[in-house]
């Protein structure tokens, strides 16, 4: 297998899970790591002759395809999401490819999406996202597109998000999560889970895997506040700003991955037992 952005939150789960199976590969671009267990390679997925040259050398049986820039990390969307994309789906033209899409692909109106609805990307970030999913459509080879949800687990002890919520309410400042932003939150390493599940079957096309519990970013903020201890009452809920083009309600209906994965999707609560 061969894991790309294995130095990311996703990606890093899916490398340890999948090595106790699986001979693994997995890359960074710019944070190298060194986890036992596992071979790590540089590789900017920018490069095209770059990931041909990794594709060569590794020959993965399966890609399981997490690099990717999120909202708030630069703004070279497209070179990474989409010509990123474009170059590992090319490169696993013969080889089974696990792309990792988002929620975010679609305008937020509805919310429960099914796999057949139409993207309608409101952000740049999603606009991408989706573009990276046409390019692994449109290169042909024997692809599964797994659209997920907001992602949390413990990194190493604390939910990644929450942190920055502990370091303001320690500082004192306020804290204002939005109450109309509905999403299927899922922890990293139930999804990381599932990928390596959906590694080893021919299930293709796309595939919504999201959490089992639709939650507001407020209830959710609260909640992992409740989990670590912090108490959230000073915690403001307010609506997402409007001049963001942020997708309101990205619920995602995971009915077809639950009834055919024997990985249980497990929402906030159960992750989270009686912390919450
Ligand atoms: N986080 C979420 O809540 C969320 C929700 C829905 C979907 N997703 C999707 O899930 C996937 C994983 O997200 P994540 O939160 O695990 O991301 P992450 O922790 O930010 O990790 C991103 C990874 O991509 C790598 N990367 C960045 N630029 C690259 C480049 N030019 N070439 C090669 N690798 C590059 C990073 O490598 P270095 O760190 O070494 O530079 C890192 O390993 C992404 O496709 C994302 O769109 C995430």
């Amino acid at each position: 297998m061969l894991v790309t952005g294995g130095s990311g939150y996703l990606g890093g789960w899916v490398s340890r899970l999948a090595a106790a199976g699986w001979d693994v590969t997995a890359t960074y671009s710019s944070t190298a790591v060194a986890e036992p267990g596992i071979k790590w390679r540089q590789l900017d997925v920018r490069d095209p002759e770059a990931v041909a040259h990794r594709f060569a050398e590794v020959k993965p049986q399966v890609v399981v395809h997490t690099a990717a820039l999120n909202p708030g990390q630069g703004n070279d969307f497209e070179a990474v999401n989409v010509a990123g994309t474009a170059n590992v789906a090319r490169a696993a033209a013969d080889t089974r490819l696990i792309h990792i899409s988002t929620d975010m692909v679609f305008d937020g109106q509805s919310g429960s999406y099914v796999e057949e609805d139409s993207p309608a990307p409101l952000n740049e970030y999603g606009r991408t996202k989706a573009l990276a999913e046409t390019a692994v459509t449109e290169a042909g080879g024997d692809s599964l597109i797994i659209r997920t949800s907001l992602i949390y687990g413990w990194r190493p002890t604390v939910a990644r998000a929450a942190q920055w919520m502990i370091d303001a309410l320690d500082r004192g400042d306020s804290v204002r999560l939005w109450s109309d932003e509905m999403r299927c939150p899922i922890w990293v390493e139930t999804l990381a889970t599932a990928i390596v599940e959906l590694a080893d079957t021919d299930v293709s096309g796309f595939l919504h895997v999201g959490g089992d519990q639709v939650m507001s970013r407020y209830d959710f903020g609260v909640a992992l506040l409740r989990f670590h201890g912090v108490d959230p009452s000073s915690v403001v809920a307010v609506p997402s700003p409007t001049d963001q083009l942020r997708p309101l309600n990205c619920t995602l209906d995971s009915s077809q991955a639950r009834t055919m994965l024997a990985t249980p999707l497990l929402g906030v609560d159960a992750v989270l037992g009686g912390n919450r």
